[in-house]
């Protein structure tokens, strides 16, 4: 496993731009090879600026959206149309204004009465959608994680059984602290990735992201630290703020 990649950026908005940046290059070094480019995107607000650039018409006509499949990573168990969903945001800042987004977006049904049919179903469309190997977890192009203040990313939280789940690639998990059951990827999915980007902004999160980035690894305490793609990239996207608490030596990476 290489090291983390760590790319600071002034503000939110600079650093949505730089992601947004990469995700049409990724996009179109597949497309240019005639093939699918298959991403999963996190909920939560961080990367609510990103999804409004991919949807902006000046960067959505460089995107070969034909050849995109769009997967969640995660979802909270309440409908499509509820405040919380992630989907619903996804749906408001992109898939609402890009049809062929919409057309390629699988969404994860996590309202459903028994989320571990729901969730199997979802393997379903990740192994119809990528076909990996007999055996083999699927590899997605890239996706896009966010950390909550408590180190968690996905919906896998510190002691939680989805935050264990070493087999399944996509399971339910229900979080005591939110009350709430919610979907997710799981770490074989994220660790089979070919990059994974995470978006952390604000000051409210310069501590979690210490401990994170320059702690002990205790994955189990702090979920995100258990992203280590096998054989994929990782990179760090984030703002000035949230990175102010990190040594100087990753503070000054290029
Ligand atoms: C979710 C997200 C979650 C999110 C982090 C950060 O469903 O809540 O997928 O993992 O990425 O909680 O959320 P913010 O970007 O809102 O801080």
């Amino acid at each position: 496993m290489s090291e983390p990649e760590i790319r600071i950026f002034p503000n939110l908005d600079e650093m949505s731009a730089a992601l947004a940046a990469r995700f049409v290059a990724a996009a179109n070094e597949r497309s240019r090879r005639e093939e699918n480019f298959c991403a999963a995107v996190s909920g939560g607000q961080t990367p609510r600026p990103f999804f409004e650039r991919l949807a902006d018409s000046a960067l959505s006509a460089s995107i070969p959206w034909t050849r995109m499949r769009l997967f969640q990573v995660d979802e909270r168990a309440v409908p499509p149309d509820h405040p919380q969903s992630n989907y619903g945001m996804l749906r408001r800042t992109l898939l609402d204004h890009v049809p062929a987004a919409a057309a390629n977006f699988h969404r994860m049904e996590a309202e459903r009465a028994n989320l571990s049919v729901a969730a199997l179903e979802y393997e379903g469309v990740l192994a119809r959608e990528l076909r990996p190997p007999q055996n083999h977890v699927p590899r997605l192009d890239l996706i896009l994680l966010g950390l909550g203040a408590d180190g968690h990313t996905a919906s896998l939280f510190p002691g939680t059984p989805a935050q264990a789940e070493r087999e399944r690639w996509v399971a339910p998990n229900f979080v005591p602290k939110l009350n709430m059951h919610r979907m997710t990827l799981t770490y074989p999915v994220l660790n089979a990735a070919a990059e994974v980007a995470f978006m952390v902004a604000g000051e409210e999160k310069s501590r979690i992201l210490q401990e994170v980035l320059e702690g002990p690894l205790r994955p189990e305490l702090f979920p995100a630290q258990g992203v280590q793609p096998a054989s994929g990239r990782l990179v760090w996207y984030l703002d000035r703020a949230a990175a102010e608490r990190l040594s100087n030596a990753r503070r000054s990476a290029p």
